[in-house]
């Protein structure tokens, strides 16, 4: 019996097979079973040789099905890889990034952080009073206009800029306060400069003492930090119902550094941002004392600063999430 079944195993053409094999012979019923189960009537007197017999079988046996069993399982894996060449360049995985709008406020968060400012938010579907009236826009501001901004009813509207968060934040801390204010802001505006959903980031200092000269050196360093030290600042009277000084600030062009190219057209100098001295009326507005405290604020586009950076000339191509584009950043 060993002799035949050592064939069969030898034989067996799958794992299949040599399983069946194997319960016909060491299965519950099997050949072996069974001829083990007879030693209760052999004589006792050949009872041992006939057992010792029995289970050289049985050792040999097992050692015959474990070595069928590898070889088929080898070439069963064999089989599966066949084809298949490991010399072969693997595919290359994709791997995701951030949107280089939210990587580039993530930049200007690191900057301002760095500087002891703190970043607060507030909400973009806002309420009359702490978009406008808080922030000392007269009655007939042409911002109130239903042409510039989307309203949601008489009182409440989609922010038009990050400067309600302002008085929020003042309502909240007592000075010293420094803070920026990042966000979503929306226009009824769209053209290659201007999208109806756009990104600010709201600056606010305020303290004792607090003077213009610390807004010039906090932006200087802003600018310098994200354009490069050799970026040239300058301030140019301007008007914010919420300032008073109001200046826009200007950087040397990025392309030319100040000596005039048809990026800048001519004038060696682009728009960054808006900036001032809290109007009195803004820090009555968030409870804070204007005789006691003074403060300075500034607001800035995140998709300008974005444009400005990498001389992207559209804003359609920041939404529009063209892979083209956003690889590469
Ligand atoms: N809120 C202004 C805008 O959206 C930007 C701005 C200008 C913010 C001057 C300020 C500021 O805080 O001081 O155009």
């Amino acid at each position: 019996m060993l002799a035949e079944n050592q064939t069969a195993i030898t034989r067996a053409a799958d794992l299949k097979e040599l399983e069946e094999i194997k319960v016909r012979i060491l299965g519950r019923k099997g050949e072996l079973t069974s001829l083990l189960h007879g030693l209760k009537d052999v004589p006792p007197a050949e009872r041992p040789a006939f057992g010792q017999a029995a289970n050289r079988v049985k050792e040999e046996l097992l050692r015959c099905l474990e070595t069928r069993e590898t070889e088929l399982k080898q070439s069963a894996w064999r089989g599966s890889v066949q084809g298949l060449d490991p010399t072969l360049p693997g595919r290359p995985a994709e791997l995701g990034r951030l949107h280089i709008l939210y990587r580039t406020l993530q930049t200007m968060e690191d900057i301002f952080t760095s500087m002891g400012f703190a970043v607060a938010e507030g909400p973009e579907v806002e309420t009359d009073y702490y978009n406008f009236a808080a922030m000392n826009f007269p009655a007939d501001h042409p911002a109130r206009d239903m042409h510039d901004t989307f309203f949601i009813s008489d009182k409440v509207l989609l922010r038009t800029h990050t400067s309600p968060v302002q008085v929020r934040l003042m309502e909240k801390q007592a000075p010293p306060i420094r803070a920026i204010m990042p966000g979503k802001t929306y226009r009824c505006d769209d053209d290659a400069t201007h999208s109806p959903m756009f990104h600010q980031v709201e600056g606010l200092m305020v303290d004792e003492g607090v003077s213009f000269a610390d807004l010039k050196a906090v932006l200087t360093l802003f600018v310098r930090r994200m354009f490069g030290e050799d970026a040239q600042l300058r301030f140019r009277p301007s008007f914010f119902p919420f300032t008073e000084p109001s200046a826009e600030v200007d950087m040397s062009c990025v392309k030319c550094k100040g000596r005039g190219c048809s990026l800048c057209k001519g004038t060696g100098w682009m728009e960054i941002l808006g900036a001032g001295m809290v109007h009195p009326n803004v820090l009555r507005s968030g409870n804070i004392d204007p005789q006691r405290y003074t403060g300075f604020a500034f607001g800035m586009g995140v998709e300008r600063v974005a444009m400005l950076k990498h001389g992207i000339d559209h804003m359609r191509y920041f939404f529009e999430n063209d892979a083209r584009f956003l690889e590469q950043f």
